[in-house]
């Protein structure tokens, strides 16, 4: 077996250039555990629109290893079962587990302010790279993480296993945490939810920690951090933008089909006030979601090449159509909720604030609610999201 110690090294060095890895406790992870050890079978590499399988044993040795240490999401599972030793040429498919990209695993982690003896639980076990820099900062027996996909689970097992962590690895649906290791002092999810699961504020200590991305969209999510207090609810913010694949309990369908029949009847027509452009912007992408939860920004382009441009709740049976209007836009909209109406008092009311960062927006999450608004914005504004 190759001695990555090197590889390791120069990891390191790339992380503390880029401002990821910060304390030493965490640096000493990073070149303790070996990437590569939980990439078995193999990644998929993109290419062009397919995937190419690159393997321990069927690829290249220093192709592999090169690949190990990139400082790339590295896609290991497709459409939920397909694995880079069961295909020999480039294929289609859609990412459904990775290692992901160990600069925003580790970002993550120094996020977590973990210290010595502290009970962590992980969701999204994946591969179980980042369940091992947890395991060789805390010690094996504080480190609980949990998988939903059982062959996903079984390979990071036997990973942990091989690189000397036995730790507790559960397969299950992540989103109900794991009472049976309960309390913890921090919960760290590395899928995208849509809100943080109540349960995990029951399973976290007062004072404690949970580090979560929340949205649906790709490009738009937000990571949230927020401390539990002793009256069982939790605050605290979004502290920077991070782009996970979605909880597969919550994965939402995109909206496919007759887009004209979905957009057919309109209540209303009229000029926008904001153009819809705005919502390629990771920030007003991330305020939509909170303004209408559940919406899907759907881009479309007819037989005769034109463009096309909706907001859809498939849920709701809303919708928002652009349409170009020389240099301005209108918007028809139509069913109970009117989408746009909705977004642009929320951008509005972001480009009063200031126009701030993503890490202006702050949270409360309490039993029944999930409540949003912008530090320093008009206190009237925020978004409240109520499971009641
Ligand atoms: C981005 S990968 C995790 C990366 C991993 N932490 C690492 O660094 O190697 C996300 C993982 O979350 C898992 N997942 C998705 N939904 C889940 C759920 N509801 N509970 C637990 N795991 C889930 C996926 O199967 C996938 O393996």
């Amino acid at each position: 077996m190759t001695d990555t110690a090197p590889e390791r090294r120069r990891l390191a060095i790339q992380l503390v250039q880029s401002g990821a890895l910060v304390t030493s406790t965490w640096q000493a992870a990073v070149e303790a555990v070996p990437r590569e050890l939980f990439l078995n079978p193999g990644v998929f590499q993109p290419e062009g629109t397919l995937w190419r399988p690159v393997t321990a044993t069927g690829s290249d040795p220093v192709e592999w290893i090169r690949t190990a240490y990139s400082l790339d999401t590295l896609t290991t599972q497709l459409d939920g079962h397909l694995t880079a030793d069961q295909v020999g040429e480039p294929v289609a498919g859609l990412p459904t587990s990775s290692s992901t990209m160990p600069a925003l695993v580790v970002g993550m982690l120094e996020s977590l302010d973990v210290e010595d003896g502290h009970q962590v639980l992980e969701i999204g076990t994946g591969t179980g790279y980042s369940g091992a820099l947890l395991c060789q900062r805390l010690g094996e027996d504080n480190v609980t993480t949990v998988e939903v996909d059982p062959d996903v689970a079984a390979r990071a097992d036997a990973a942990l296993e091989t690189a000397g962590y036995s730790t507790w690895t559960v397969n299950g649906d992540g989103l109900l945490g794991h009472p049976r290791r309960a309390p913890y002092d921090r919960i760290i999810a590395t899928c995208l939810v849509r809100r943080i699961p109540y349960t995990w504020v029951r399973q976290t200590k007062p004072g404690g920690i949970i580090l979560a991305t929340v949205g649906s969209w790709a490009n738009g999510s937000g990571l949230a951090k927020v401390t539990v207090n002793e009256d069982g609810t939790a605050e605290g913010r979004i502290i920077g933008r991070a782009s996970f694949m979605q909880a597969r309990s919550q994965a939402t369908a995109p909206v496919s089909g007759d887009l004209s029949a979905r957009a057919a009847y309109a209540d209303s027509e009229r000029q926008a006030k904001v153009s819809p452009l705005m919502l390629d912007e990771w920030t007003p992408a991330f305020l939509t979601q909170l303004a209408v939860p559940g919406a899907q920004l759907v881009r479309a382009t007819t037989n005769k090449g034109e463009e096309l441009l909706y907001l859809f709740d498939p849920e709701r049976e809303s919708f928002a159509e652009f349409m170009v209007d020389g240099p301005d836009w209108r918007v028809r909209q139509g069913g109970p909720i009117c989408l746009w109406d909705r977004v642009e008092d929320a951008l509005i009311a972001w480009d009063a604030a200031g126009s701030p960062d993503i890490t202006a927006v702050r949270l409360r999450v309490t039993q029944t609610s999930h409540r949003y608004w912008i530090e320093g914005g008009d206190s009237t504004v925020a978004w409240e999201h109520r499971l009641d």
